[in-house]
């Protein structure tokens, strides 16, 4: 009889936002009455903004006409669409990165989780705890996160972010990982490192050989001027750092799926004789082997996302979601609840009062308040205690959840 990967064994029964889900669609079973809040998965709630949905039906025209029609396009991505993205994410902003560095997708999600096919089976994986799970399950299904000892994996870095240090995290002492995942604005906590923190990492990589995995899918929210908006504003990060961005959060794209990931040439890795590699070239060889490119029309409407029609709209998107953060840091700060993030970022982090689990406050959010997000221990051990809150809901639903939760403290 064939046998399956033992890795997926060892991965916990469901999937973070699967499981939140279940327990959530339970409840609503159970009580069918319950006007039911939602803000536990990332999700937006506002339309796609109108230069996305004009350029899509362009699109969809040029897709039913045999002169202007799409097949397959190029693994890659699409010219226009890398070209723009050079020019207005990286180019406009100094930052020197050309378009054949740049690799579009069906987002971040996919890139995070995929990018280790290209990587060393032994590598020391370093993350943030608490952090994205997808960073973390996908290392457990190759085999590189040794195995669950409580609620740590026994091979994987945890560089813990908490009240205690700012939500900063500390070069690790004793082990020198070799691929360090960093995910800025934070998700969870939606926190911010400033550009001298993050220079702090850059430097460490540089000096012992590491790779920096960079998520920056939140990067529309940054407001604040000493949040860089990239890795690559950070001298000498083109040598250890891919940076992987999507336009899910920022251009509404949850639905429609599109993001992309920049690996510069000049980051190279080492075979097991020691050679050096370029990473650029290692992963344009498995996208071409596993992916066939985002959709035509999904790769037009992010190429409108770029037009000044299309960057007026999305931020005030984005300015919509921020309003809703604020409105829940204001608003549960009142309530007497210590919170954190939400400047820079669409999450709220709640330290959960009371001395509760996160576990347990979500229950009691949920019973009580009717109110669902996501427990901070399912990011990982020290998300303990915390709570996450997204400001992707309706501002009334948002000015409603903060009601219900102020009346039950
Ligand atoms: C989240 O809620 O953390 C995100 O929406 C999940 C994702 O982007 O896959």
């Amino acid at each position: 009889m064939f046998t399956i990967n033992d890795n997926f064994r060892l991965l916990p029964e469901n999937y973070l936002f699967s499981e939140v889900a279940r327990r959530i669609n339970a409840f609503k079973a159970a009580h069918p009455e319950a006007d039911v809040i939602r803000m536990g998965i990332g999700d937006v709630t506002l339309p796609l903004c109108p230069a996305a949905i004009e350029a899509m039906h362009k699109a969809v025209d040029d897709e039913g006409n045999a002169d202007t029609f799409h097949g397959y396009g190029p693994e890659q991505g699409y010219p226009f669409l890398r070209d723009a993205i050079a020019l207005h994410d990286y180019n406009e902003r100094g930052i020197d990165i050309r378009s054949d560095e740049i690799f579009i997708s069906d987002g971040a999600k996919s890139d995070t989780g995929n990018f280790g096919d290209i990587l060393g089976p032994d590598n020391i994986v370093a993350v943030t705890d608490p952090v994205y799970p997808v960073y973390v399950d996908t290392n457990v299904m190759s085999g590189r996160a040794g195995s669950l000892l409580g609620d740590m994996w026994s091979d994987i870095v945890y560089l813990p972010v908490t009240a205690e240090n700012g939500f900063v995290p500390q070069i690790p002492e004793g082990v020198v990982p070799d691929v360090i995942y960093l995910c800025y604005p934070n998700n969870p906590t939606g926190t911010t490192l400033t550009r001298a923190q993050l220079k702090v990492w850059v430097n460490y990589a540089l000096e012992h050989g590491s790779l920096i995995l960079f998520d920056s899918a939140y990067e529309a929210f940054i407001r604040e001027d000493d949040v860089p908006h990239s890795i690559y504003e950070i001298e000498g990060a083109k040598k250890c750092a891919v940076e992987f961005r999507s336009f899910s959060k920022t251009a509404g794209f949850t639905g429609v799926r599109c993001g992309y990931t920049v690996v510069p040439h000049t980051v190279m890795g080492r075979d097991e004789d020691g050679k050096e590699v370029g990473l650029n070239h290692l992963w344009n060889r498995r996208q071409c082997t596993k992916f066939n490119g985002a959709s035509y029309v999904s790769q037009r409407g992010a190429e409108a996302v770029y037009t000044p029609q299309g960057q007026q709209q999305i931020k005030a998107a984005v300015d919509y979601y921020l309003n809703n953060a604020k409105v829940m840091l204001e608003g549960l700060a009142k309530a007497g609840l210590e919170v954190f993030g939400g400047k820079n970022a669409p999450y709220v982090w709640i330290k959960c009062p009371d001395g509760m689990t996160s576990w347990e406050f979500f229950d009691m959010l949920l019973e009580k308040c009717n109110v669902a997000g996501t427990p901070g221990s399912g990011f990982g051990p020290a998300g303990e205690g915390y709570f996450r809150l997204t400001a992707f809901n309706t501002l009334e639903n948002t000015i409603e959840a903060v009601r219900r939760i102020t009346n039950t403290k």
